[in-house]
């Protein structure tokens, strides 16, 4: 627009100010990998108060990002949209069938010549239905061990304890799990993919951190958090459709446009996947009270956005929030970040003694998640059901 002053950021320094300005930490390594943003594939940065400085950054044809979605699109899936589903394919496959062959598209970090833009053009086997999950795992796998070799590498070349990751393959809920291992404190932003990097063009102009209070950020449908009908529809009906107050930003459902669902039900996996109709592989991820997230679950850190796939320490009484590999991808909350979320799960813990629910996202099969009233209404037609509002 004319007379509007315009000011533009690289790709890389745009993820890398959307996660060390809503960090909160003031000296962190700052690692940004995807797939590719103008010739980059990954970055590495340290923040120290304000500043942000570059240490590092890969080049094309080198990339993380590229790597896994090559192999997302010869497994038949969409690259660049369905990676997530490859991801909990994983879990389901054997890693060391087809390891030494994906391994060798991805040998070291630096060593990887092969141009993954094209998709993988040289394999040379059958791909039969349990190969497909045999080859996720091996491709999860390699790239969690990647992953592993550069985090680790960069604590000790630039000294810091504190980590923010972003770009897209902060989404890898499965490999971000490690970073704990390695790190005292790690944030992802959670919208850490393009789509969130807006926000992070933003706050490079601004120059300075932002004072994040959580990602209740998107359209306001109003109205106090309908506490009261979500309990009784869980005693009742077991399921319960939410739509209420902000929309989330960025790709997950914590609370404000979410289907919560009894997890102590074996049954109620199923029942969900009837109204959302995907993929019976996929598993539904749990919310829990923070205080009580340790007992469930083996992790010592809070997961606010469902970016962590800890072990479940007791699948056999929450079986339809737990993977085959016996992981969850959990959201803790407490009550300063989401008080109605939390009344609810206070409530269900005392009636029940399981401070857990299922929280899935609330939208139509294959599009987004739900945001204002005409969304709310579509949704109410589609499935022929109503939402909690
Ligand atoms: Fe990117």
């Amino acid at each position: 627009m004319r007379g509007i002053p315009v000011k533009s950021f690289k790709h890389h320094y745009s993820h890398a100010a959307a996660g060390y300005y809503t960090s909160g930490m003031t000296d962190a390594l700052i690692v940004v990998l995807d797939a590719i943003g103008e010739f980059d594939t990954g970055s590495v940065w340290v923040g120290e108060g304000e500043q942000i400085k570059l240490v590092e950054k890969m080049k094309y044809p080198f990339s993380f990002g590229l790597f896994y979605s090559a192999f997302t699109d010869l497994l038949g899936l969409k690259a660049n949209e369905e990676e997530y589903i490859m991801m909990g394919m994983a879990a389901y496959g054997d890693s060391k069938r087809y390891w030494k062959k994906v391994n060798s598209y991805f040998p070291w970090v630096g060593k990887q010549k092969y141009n993954f833009h094209q998709g993988i053009t040289d394999w040379d086997e059958p791909i039969d239905e349990q190969a497909k999950f045999d080859i996720a795992a091996a491709v999860q796998a390699v790239y969690e061990q990647r992953l592993w070799d550069i985090m680790c590498s960069y604590k000790v070349e630039t000294g810091k304890e504190n980590l923010v990751f972003m770009g897209g393959c902060a989404l890898n809920s499965k490999a971000n799990t490690m970073l704990w291992k390695i790190f005292k404190n790690v944030w992802i932003m959670p919208n850490p993919g393009d789509a969130g990097s807006a926000l992070g063009a933003a706050a490079a102009l601004y120059g300075k951190h932002l004072d994040w209070q959580g990602p209740y950020l998107g359209h306001d449908l109003g109205g106090e958090y309908p506490v009261d009908k979500i309990v009784n529809a869980l005693i009742v009906d077991k399921i319960a459709p939410v739509a209420s107050g902000r929309a989330e930003y960025g790709p997950r459902a914590l609370g404000n446009r979410s289907i919560l669902a009894d997890p102590r039900d074996p049954d109620i996996k199923d029942k969900v996947n009837l109204i959302k109709k995907r993929e019976l592989f996929r598993p539904f991820a749990p919310v829990v009270m923070e205080e009580h997230a340790s007992e469930w679950f083996d992790m010592s850190y809070a997961s606010p956005y469902m970016q962590y796939t800890p072990r479940c320490l007791k699948p056999e009484l929450i079986p339809s929030v737990v993977h085959a590999d016996g992981t969850s991808r959990v959201q803790t909350v407490n009550a300063k970040q989401h008080p109605g979320l939390y009344e609810v799960l206070s409530r269900w813990y005392t009636l029940t003694g399981v401070p857990v629910l299922l929280n899935t996202s609330l939208n139509i099969k294959g599009q987004p998640i739900l945001n204002d009233e005409l969304d709310v209404e579509a949704w109410r037609q589609h499935y022929k059901r109503e939402i909690i509002k």
